[in-house]
């Protein structure tokens, strides 16, 4: 178990979504936005647009979530509908192939309809080129045949809104950006809001935790609610098995260290990048690129699901020359910062350019 655990897929820190969240996630998604906790500035701004929405009677200007994986854009997307009163379709950029997909949606949508498209800096340019006009004048124009013979309709749609989600706002072109009238930014959840959301996922799943077990919990999520409530099922089953059923301190650091995930939430493979970088580039800097042929882990990956976690809490650094581990990370994995090590290092690199 453990040795699947390693590999990315199997990641139990991983903050992507796998099929077996869609259970726990439903039943745990908020449906308002006053059951929806942290993310403090974006639920202010939100609430306010709703409201003058709904009192202009007018659709929601369309809106771009952007933010590290499993955050809860989807589940805020959900809530901004229901808020709303009206209905969501979920898809995602890489499932809208063809033209003719994004069209069958749009043109099922129902007036004042939330349109969530995950992943959005994934859409292929032809299908982003139907939003173009669908977001800003509710048309869309259909060219139907080929050559001489070829007639384009112009279809109108119902007024509808928007809703992007993407882990990379620097990957949307600018003519997509500039549609969304409300650009978002969510945040990496605090340890005291995190154990908020645990509290609230326990009483719904019914699982007994006491308030020491519920912190272990939210300070080895990585900030982030999916792993938080993914760690919070795979302790019960150790409190079930060991602890007499309750969630303790005791017997979720006994999950989570069994887990291989330590007391900051890095798992193996975190530790592994920061060795590498350490053992192998004396800390950096060291290019993504060659990161990640050394860790056998997409770049892109890393820079979306590793990354963003170890910089926030202070462990790597970008700099215009690679990423850098820097003395907090040194310290966390009990090698000894040296930076005349560091130094001769870069010199080194200067003298072979
Ligand atoms: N579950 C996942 N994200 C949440 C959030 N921000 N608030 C409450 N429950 C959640």
């Amino acid at each position: 178990m453990i040795e699947n655990e390693m590999d990315f897929e199997g990641r139990l820190a991983a903050p992507e979504y796998t099929p077996e969240d869609t259970e726990i996630e439903n039943s745990l998604r908020p449906k308002q936005l006053s059951d929806y906790i942290g993310q403090q500035k974006a639920k202010e701004n939100l609430s306010i647009y709703i409201e003058a929405a709904k009192r202009r009677g007018e659709a929601l200007d369309h809106v771009l979530l952007y933010g590290p994986p499993g955050l809860g854009k989807t589940t805020l997307a959900g809530i901004v509908a229901n808020e709303l009163g009206v209905n969501i379709r979920i898809t995602s950029g890489p499932a809208i192939e063809k033209q003719g997909d994004l069209v069958a949606i749009l043109s099922n949508l129902e007036s004042g309809d939330v349109l969530f498209i995950d992943e959005i800096h994934r859409l292929n340019r032809t299908v982003e080129e139907i939003l173009y006009p669908a977001m800003e004048d509710g048309k869309i124009d259909i060219i139907i045949g080929k050559g001489p013979s070829a007639r384009s309709f112009q279809l109108s749609l119902p007024r509808f809104t928007l809703i992007g989600a993407t882990t990379r706002a620097g990957q949307i072109s600018a003519p997509l950006r500039d549609r969304f009238g409300v650009i978002l930014r969510l945040e990496m959840y605090t340890n005291d809001e995190l154990a908020e959301i645990v509290n609230r996922s326990s009483k719904i799943l019914n699982i007994p935790l006491d308030s020491e077990g519920a912190y272990q919990i939210a300070s080895r999520s990585r900030g982030t609610p999916r792993i938080a409530n993914r760690l919070l099922k795979r302790s019960r089953d150790f409190a079930e098995v060991k602890h007499e059923g309750v969630i303790t301190k005791a017997a979720a650091e006994e999950a989570l260290t069994s887990m291989d995930i330590d007391e900051l939430g890095l798992d193996a493979v975190d530790r592994r990048l920061l060795q590498t970088m350490i053992k192998n580039y004396n800390g950096g800097p060291v290019g993504l690129e060659t990161i990640s042929a050394a860790i056998g882990e997409e770049s892109v990956t890393i820079e979306d699901v590793y990354e963003p976690y170890l910089m926030q809490i202070g462990f790597l650094a970008r700099t215009p020359r690679g990423r850098v581990v820097t003395p907090a990370g040194y310290s966390h994995l009990g090698i000894e910062f040296n930076p005349n090590n560091t130094a001769s290092a870069s010199s080194q690199t200067r003298l072979d350019i």
